[in-house]
């Protein structure tokens, strides 16, 4: 766990591929095993791709990624139109906080600060899948108001789907 003058200097911010560090956040990305192949999974239904990182001047300590999509397609479903325009979504496909810096509020942050810019980019919910093994992933979704819907398709692991209305 970290002392205090290292959590208070635990910033959020949005990145992009231009950022100086990019390069340490792929390297955390790939040390924490989610989000270092998102660019390359990227399909033509996804509009964008948004990087939010948790960071000290010395380290990238968590990330989340999130596409932002049109209802239905990823689920191989016809595009849900509302009063006849595409209905946007934020998804969240790589989350997670180093493991010393677990449980002091990061993952939180980095969840309020995807909300946000979901708000901003006109999505209706934030959404992401899980399997039903990532305990801490749940009791934080849950504490954060997210509805819980268990994934139909077959798989050796359940999983659910998380969402939250915008
Ligand atoms: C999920 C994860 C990103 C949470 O990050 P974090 O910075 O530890 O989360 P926070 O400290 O912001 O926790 C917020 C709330 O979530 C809940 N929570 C988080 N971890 C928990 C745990 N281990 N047990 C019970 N509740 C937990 C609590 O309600 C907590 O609030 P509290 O500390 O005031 O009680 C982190 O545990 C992680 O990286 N896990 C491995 C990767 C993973 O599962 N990613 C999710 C996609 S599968």
């Amino acid at each position: 766990m970290m002392n205090t003058t290292e959590l208070n200097s635990v910033e959020i911010a949005r990145w992009d591929s231009s950022h100086a560090r990019w390069a340490e956040l792929m390297q955390a990305c790939s040390d924490l095993g989610h989000g270092a192949d998102l660019e390359a999974k990227t399909a033509d239904y996804h509009l964008g791709l948004y990087t939010l990182v948790a960071f000290t001047p010395h380290e990238v300590v968590g990330l989340l990624r999130f596409w932002t999509q049109q209802i239905g397609l990823d689920e191989d479903k016809p595009l849900l139109l509302i009063e006849g325009e595409p209905t946007i979504e934020a998804k969240s496909v790589a989350f997670a906080v180093r493991p010393e810096f677990r449980r002091q509020g990061i993952g939180r942050r980095l969840q309020e600060a995807a909300i946000e810019w979901a708000r901003e980019l006109g999505c209706y919910q934030l959404r992401s899948r899980s399997y039903y093994s990532c305990q801490e992933n749940h009791a934080l979704k849950l504490s954060m108001g997210f509805a819980i819907q268990p994934a139909v398709q077959k798989e050796a692991h359940p999983s659910a789907y998380f969402v939250l209305p915008l």
